[in-house]
């Protein structure tokens, strides 16, 4: 039988169907509403890589197998598909409420497929795409309707249906996974999407073959997105399944390193150098996180950062410190190598950073033998090292910081001018407040910046 492709064909639906018929309704759907745009361009050869290439040569060879499926992979025909039995759907909108169903549903012309770009990304972004592409996607069957338009016109019929789905696109999007010691990868979660430009509904017979076109072709395109839906929804798990088993069954035939080359297994997003384990291939990630991360230290107002008013006991006297502030935040810095790591369901990040030059200043009113106002306190810390770990789940992308630990906190200058009589308490004083800025730093590093740093991380996309 020739299959329905374009307009003029539903003439010959008219003729092989004879006397039966009594309306045709035909309509074209924009996408656009509740589907994606169909994207444009595809690529020649369309695979991204030598691994690539082969899916797409196989998937190629595979495609006369269709009409009988392959039964040792477990793949059933996929063209055509079916007949699949009753499948309902409803709508309910405001201008028409239906309860419908198909019957006995065909679907043709899937070896028709065009493969429009095969991904096969290796190294620290895997993941697998493919974009299919079909001229008409074709699917006939018995429908029943039975519903109310605008609360008043009943809607009602039964009888042959054709839908052809123009333009389509199958897009789908899975896991990748590759056992360095196998050599060996393979793909999981496997997800179409599929877009069209036109969706083209024939119903024979609705309204009992009476004289209402306008009315059914104003509703029609209400009609023909659940209809398809509802049918997608059946096509899409064997599909998936097919196509998932059949890539699975190509990879298990290959040996990664045979095929692909480790500059090719590296390709990374966004240019990282080196492979999953490679000392130092984290630099750049790590340079970028820590530079939002100062950002976001300036835009809240933490360089310099205020620090609270405290009344500090150093045996001799009592200092009440006021004024205080902390600047030099915002200069946090990858200190050395970082590197990522991919181990299970996990990338680690192990990486030392570190702040240079910070510098605190207080005014203070010290008591002892006697009460001296308005002493400068200034503090400096040449550099304070933390060593942190980071794990990225790569399913469910959440982070966690596994450690942030201050590894090095370089000496404290402290300098204090303005004690006039109260000269002598200067050693114990300085102590106190040596001890304070340690405190205070520490803390901070540890509360807020840690937290910045864990936000940064969890909104960065990780290589
Ligand atoms: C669907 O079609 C089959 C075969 O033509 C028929 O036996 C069955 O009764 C139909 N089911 C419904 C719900 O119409
Ligand atoms: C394949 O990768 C290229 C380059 O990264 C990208 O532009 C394209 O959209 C990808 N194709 C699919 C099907 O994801
Ligand atoms: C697997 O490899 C063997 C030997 O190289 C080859 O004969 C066979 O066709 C391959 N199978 C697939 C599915 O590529
Ligand atoms: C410090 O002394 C000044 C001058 O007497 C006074 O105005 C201020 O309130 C004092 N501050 C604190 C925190 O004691």
């Amino acid at each position: 039988m020739v299959l329905p492709r374009a307009t003029n064909t539903f003439f010959s639906t008219v003729s092989v169907m004879g006397p039966v018929i009594c309306r045709l309704l035909v309509v074209t759907l924009l996408a656009g509403t509740t589907f994606a745009q169909l994207p444009d361009g595809c690529r020649d050869p369309p695979g991204n890589n030598n691994l690539a290439a082969i899916i797409v040569k196989v998937l190629e060879s595979v495609r006369p197998l269709l009409s009988t499926g392959i039964p040792d992979l477990g793949i059933p025909p996929l063209d055509p598909m079916g007949p699949f039995p009753y499948i309902p759907f409803h709508i309910d909108v405001s201008s028409l409420r239906l309860d419908g169903s198909v019957n006995d549903t065909l679907v043709k012309n899937l070896a028709q497929f065009i493969i429009c770009q095969v991904n096969f990304t290796l190294g620290i972004s895997e993941k697998f795409a493919i974009d299919l592409r079909m001229d008409d996607f074709h699917i006939d069957g018995q429908y029943d309707v039975n519903g109310l338009a605008f609360s008043l016109f009943p809607i009602f019929g039964g009888g042959n249906y054709i839908l052809d789905v123009y333009g389509a696109g199958i897009s789908g999007g899975a896991k990748v996974s590759y056992n360095p010691f196998s050599d060996h990868a393979s793909i999981k979660n496997l997800q179409l999407d599929i877009m069209f430009k036109d969706l083209k509904l024939v119903l024979e017979c609705i309204l009992g073959c009476g004289d209402m076109a306008d009315l059914i072709n104003s509703l029609i395109g209400e009609i023909a997105p659940p209809m398809f839906n509802a049918i997608w929804d059946v096509i899409d798990p064997i599909l998936t399944d097919a196509l998932q088993d059949g890539i699975n069954h190509i990879l298990k035939n290959i040996s990664i390193s045979d095929i692909i080359t480790k500059d090719q297994i590296q390709t990374m997003e966004l240019d990282f150098t080196g492979d999953y384990g490679d000392i130092g291939n984290g630099g750049k990630f790590v340079d970028l996180v820590l530079g939002i991360v100062n950002n976001l230290v300036v835009s809240n107002g933490m360089d310099p950062a205020p620090l609270p008013s405290t009344s500090l006991n150093f045996g001799l006297g009592t200092a009440d410190l006021y004024d205080g502030q902390l600047s030099k935040l915002s200069t946090l810095h990858r200190d050395g190598l970082a590197t990522l790591d991919k181990i299970a369901d996990w990338v680690f990040l192990y990486a030392n950073i570190a702040v240079e030059d910070l510098e605190v200043s207080y005014t203070a009113n010290v008591t002892a033998s006697s009460h001296v106002t308005g002493v400068k306190i200034s503090a400096s810390i040449g550099r304070i090292s933390i060593y942190m770990v980071a794990r990225d789940d790569l399913y469910s992308k959440k982070v966690d910081l596994d450690q942030f630990v201050i590894t090095e906190f370089g000496k404290i200058d402290v300098k204090i001018e303005g004690l006039g009589v109260l000269g002598y308490v200067l050693a114990p004083l300085t102590e106190a407040v040596a001890n304070l800025v340690h405190e205070d730093i520490a803390n901070i590093l540890e509360t807020q910046i840690k937290d910045y740093i864990q936000e940064v991380l969890n909104e960065t996309p990780w290589p």
